[in-house]
Order: structure tokens, then C-alpha cells, then sequence
């Protein structure tokens, strides 16, 4: 069988650990794999390049993705995937590697008959039933570092800093990171954005001796500075913004990423040689499932409440 692989949509930490483990694992299983650039566009661009097992060496520990990736207008179209699925005729089935925009380009690629199989990888964890997306655990350690130094300068100063992060619609590395760094306040855009209590709690934090005071944002919640204009007329705080934007989907993947990337890219490979199609590999933890694109696609990814409530009740 000759298995083609693509990265599509924003990058991930851990998609080019996903290539090599689809690379090496069809070729352990006696496909031939080609590797095709710059996701749909290039797909619909015949953009194909053979992958052997060294094609792949050292990769498994960088960011970004050997492929390139591209969110491609054209691809929206019917011609562009009419195109696209001329191009990748002579695939026995291709592996697709993204977030939802990349499981509904391959949702439309089945509906013109070509075999597909998609791993999970985005930042923003924003996929339902999966419990893990590669690249979310890297963005959070990310988010994480960053605002360790800035609780430096926060405390030096006397501060509060708003840190607004990535998620597109969801708060999943707010959620993560704020209960990571002890955020003071979460924003996502999950829940009822209420300054007031933000406020109130600050206040009670500084009456009580606080130095400083870390707001963790999602961006699909409120821009940073408007919180940070909000906070500072209200309590009189001084407050600044930092917002961390694509740094977030830079660096290398974390062991826990390149892990789930090669039990992932591992999974899909097996699933296509059974002959399997039209899935998404997901990870339940501890096993991996395929689940139709129809039931990942028509429902939302649920924020964990019970975390929320938590990072509430340790920021007392
Ligand atoms: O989906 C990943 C993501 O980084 C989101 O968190 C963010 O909203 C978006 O992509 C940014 O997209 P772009 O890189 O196209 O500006």
C-alpha cells in the first residue's frame, strides 16, 4: 500500500514526531509512504515527496513540521477537494495530522472517496473525544515557563499582570496553565466573564498581603488589555498585559507529547493496513479508539469543571 501523510491547519510541537511514527511504522509494516507538503494546498498542488526511514531521522525532538503545513482557501472549495482527490488517487489511504478545520478537509476527501485517517494534533486541545491533542501539553509547559518570569518582575513591582493565551474558542490552556501557575483569576470563554469577582479577589489578595497577582485570559474569552484597563480603573492596580501569542506553538515537544505523537501516528498506520478509514485516532487514556469524523465534529470538547472549580478554590 503507498499511505501518503500531511500536516494541515496551525502547527503543533509533536507533528513531526507523528510524521516519523507513520513513516516508520507503514514501512515496518511493508507500505510505501510519501509525504505530502504544505497540507491541502500542496495536496491539491500534486506537492508529493518520498519518505524513508531516514528521511525522518532527527526530527523527533523539534517543533514546527517537516512538512509545512497551510490553511488553504482553495481546499474550501468543491474543485479545490475535487483536485485534491485527482492528486491523491494513487493513495491507498493518507494520514491526516491537524486540528477540526484538518478533520472536515478529510471529512471531504472521504465524501470524494479517498481513504483518510486522522491524528489529533492542535495546541488548542479543542477536539472532542479525545482527552489529549499532540502539541497541547508542550503549549501549556510553554505557557507555564512564561509566566513564572513574568511572576518575577510581577512580584518586584508589585504588580498585576494579565497573560492572555491562545485556545481559539476554548479554554483548555487557560485552564491548564492558570491552575499550573496558581493564576489568581481563569477567563475562558467556557464560563461568565465576571470582572467584579476578579476585582474582588485581587483586592482581598493585596489587603492580605499578596505582592502580586496573575490573571490567566483565554483569547476566546476577552483580549488581555481590556481586562487589564477593566482591573486597573477598578482597584486602582497598576497592571500590565503580556500577550504570549505564537510562542505558544513553538519549541520542542514535551516527552509527553512525542509519546502520545508515536502512539498516535503508530495507531493510524495500524488502522489504515486493517483497512480501516474515515476515523480519527483518539486517545482515551490510556487506550486509542477510532472515532468517526461526524461524532468528533458534531460534538464540543468539554472543559473539565471540576478543574475550574478547583483553580477557584486554591486561589481563595
Ligand atoms: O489553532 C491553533 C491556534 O494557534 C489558535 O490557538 C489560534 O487562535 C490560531 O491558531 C492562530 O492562528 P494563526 O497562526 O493562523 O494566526
Amino acid at each position: 500500500m503507498r499511505i501518503g501523510v500531511l500536516t494541515s491547519g496551525g502547527d503543533a510541537p509533536g507533528m513531526n514526531a507523528v510524521i516519523r511514527a507513520v513513516v516508520r511504522r507503514g514501512i515496518y509494516g511493508g507500505a510505501e509512504v510519501v509525504g505530502v507538503r504544505r497540507g491541502y494546498a500542496g495536496l491539491i498542488n500534486g506537492e508529493l515527496v518520498p519518505l524513508d526511514v531516514s528521511s525522518v531521522a532527527d526530527i523527533v525532538h523539534r517543533g514546527g513540521t517537516m512538512l509545512l503545513t497551510a490553511r488553504s482557501a482553495a481546499f474550501m472549495q468543491p474543485e479545490g477537494v475535487a483536485a485534491a482527490a485527482a492528486q491523491a488517487a494513487g493513495l491507498g489511504a493518507l494520514v491526516v495530522i491537524g486540528g477540526d478545520g484538518t478533520l472536515r478537509g478529510a471529512q471531504a476527501l472521504e465524501a470524494a472517496g479517498v481513504a483518510t485517517v486522522a491524528v489529533p494534533a492542535t495546541i488548542d486541545n479543542d477536539l472532542s473525544h479525545t482527552v489529549r491533542t499532540i502539541g497541547f501539553d508542550t503549549a501549556v509547559n510553554t505557557v507555564m515557563e512564561a509566566v513564572d518570569r513574568i511572576r518575577d518582575t510581577a512580584t518586584a513591582h508589585e504588580r498585576t499582570f494579565v497573560v492572555e493565551v491562545m485556545g481559539r474558542r476554548r479554554g483548555f490552556i487557560a485552564l491548564h496553565a492558570g491552575l499550573a501557575v496558581g493564576a489568581e483569576s481563569i477567563l475562558v470563554p467556557e464560563e461568565p466573564v465576571d470582572l467584579e469577582a476578579v476585582c474582588e479577589r485581587l483586592t482581598r489578595g493585596y489587603a492580605r498581603g499578596k505582592r502580586h497577582s496573575i490573571i490567566v485570559v483565554a483569547e476566546g474569552a476577552a483580549s488581555g488589555f481590556e481586562v487589564a484597563e477593566a482591573i486597573e480603573r477598578r482597584t486602582g492596580h497598576e497592571t500590565r498585559t503580556t500577550v504570549l501569542g505564537h510562542v505558544q506553538r513553538g519549541g520542542s515537544p514535551t516527552a509527553y507529547d512525542r509519546v502520545l505523537a508515536a502512539r498516535l501516528g503508530e495507531a493510524a498506520v495500524a488502522h489504515v493496513l486493517a483497512g480501516g478509514r474515515g476515523a480519527m485516532m483518539a486517545f482515551r487514556g490510556p487506550d486509542i479508539a477510532p472515532v468517526p469524523y461526524a461524532d468528533v465534529l458534531d460534538a464540543e470538547p468539554p472543559l473539565d469543571r471540576r478543574l475550574s472549580e478547583l483553580a477557584a478554590v486554591l486561589a481563595i
